[in-house]
């Protein structure tokens, strides 16, 4: 029974991966979309079929809607905190696109909102779920490679202006750094594989599109 409404907010790439990925999901059913212009968020519920989806334009009116009980959170870094800081007090379960923040305070004020409000949170670290990692996991569970002692994870992509988010993703103080873009994904997989906390991480520019 599809009894968990859902509501995301932002209109872009990633969005339509977690409405998929929620009207996939047996228990789950997206009741609305949030977008700066309340025709791009009606127009993304089209292009998805969401019947019982209404669009809005403010943040307030959504998490008014008592449909909603979980926030999806898909939006350009400097606002997951602040948006999930409103969510979490207005008692709605969050699905938080990575980085959960910009810097450390973000993070502490995310996590005292969210712990007050009692509420469930899960950031996107996606490919945990992935079948090769998931692979690597269960041989190291085998003890099939023995001790560890080093592990490491590179990410290589060619982001540029082809990329949808580089329009706010290169800009400090909305997308933060390169190692907030691609790091967090790859710092999970040391965790989640590895066990271990990862100790250096590098980023490096890229001129061209893979
Ligand atoms: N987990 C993963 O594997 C993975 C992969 C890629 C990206 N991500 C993360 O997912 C999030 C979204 O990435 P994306 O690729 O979907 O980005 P995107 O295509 O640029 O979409 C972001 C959306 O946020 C909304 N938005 C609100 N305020 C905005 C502003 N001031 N400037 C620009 N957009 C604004 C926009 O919707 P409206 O214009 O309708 O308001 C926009 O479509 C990021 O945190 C990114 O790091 C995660």
């Amino acid at each position: 029974m599809k009894d968990l409404g859902v509501g995301v907010l932002g209109t872009g790439w990633v969005s339509g991966e977690h409405i998929r990925a929620f009207e996939a999901n047996p228990h789950t059913q997206v009741r609305a979309i949030l977008s700066r212009d309340k025709a791009r968020a009606a127009a993304k519920a089209e292009e998805h079929k969401l019947a019982s989806c209404r669009a809005y334009d403010r943040l307030e009116d959504l998490l008014d809607d008592p449909a909603v009980r979980i926030v999806s959170v898909c939006t350009p870094h400097h606002l997951h905190a602040p948006q999930g800081i409103a969510a979490a007090k207005a008692g709605r379960h969050l699905l938080l696109e990575k980085p959960v923040a910009l810097d450390l305070a973000g993070l502490r004020a995310i996590q005292a909102a969210v712990r007050a409000a009692r509420v469930k949170t899960l950031v996107s670290f996606v490919l945990r779920w992935n079948p090769l990692f998931e692979t690597i996991r269960a041989l190291l569970a085998d003890a099939v490679v023995g001790q560890i002692f080093y592990a490491e994870v590179d990410y290589m992509h060619g982001i540029g202006p082809w990329y949808r988010q580089y329009s706010w993703n290169v800009k400090k103080e909305m997308g933060g750094s390169s190692l907030l873009t691609a790091g967090p994904s790859r710092s999970s997989l040391i965790r989640a594989s590895a066990r271990a906390t990862p100790c250096s991480t590098n980023t490096s520019p890229t001129a061209s599109r893979w």
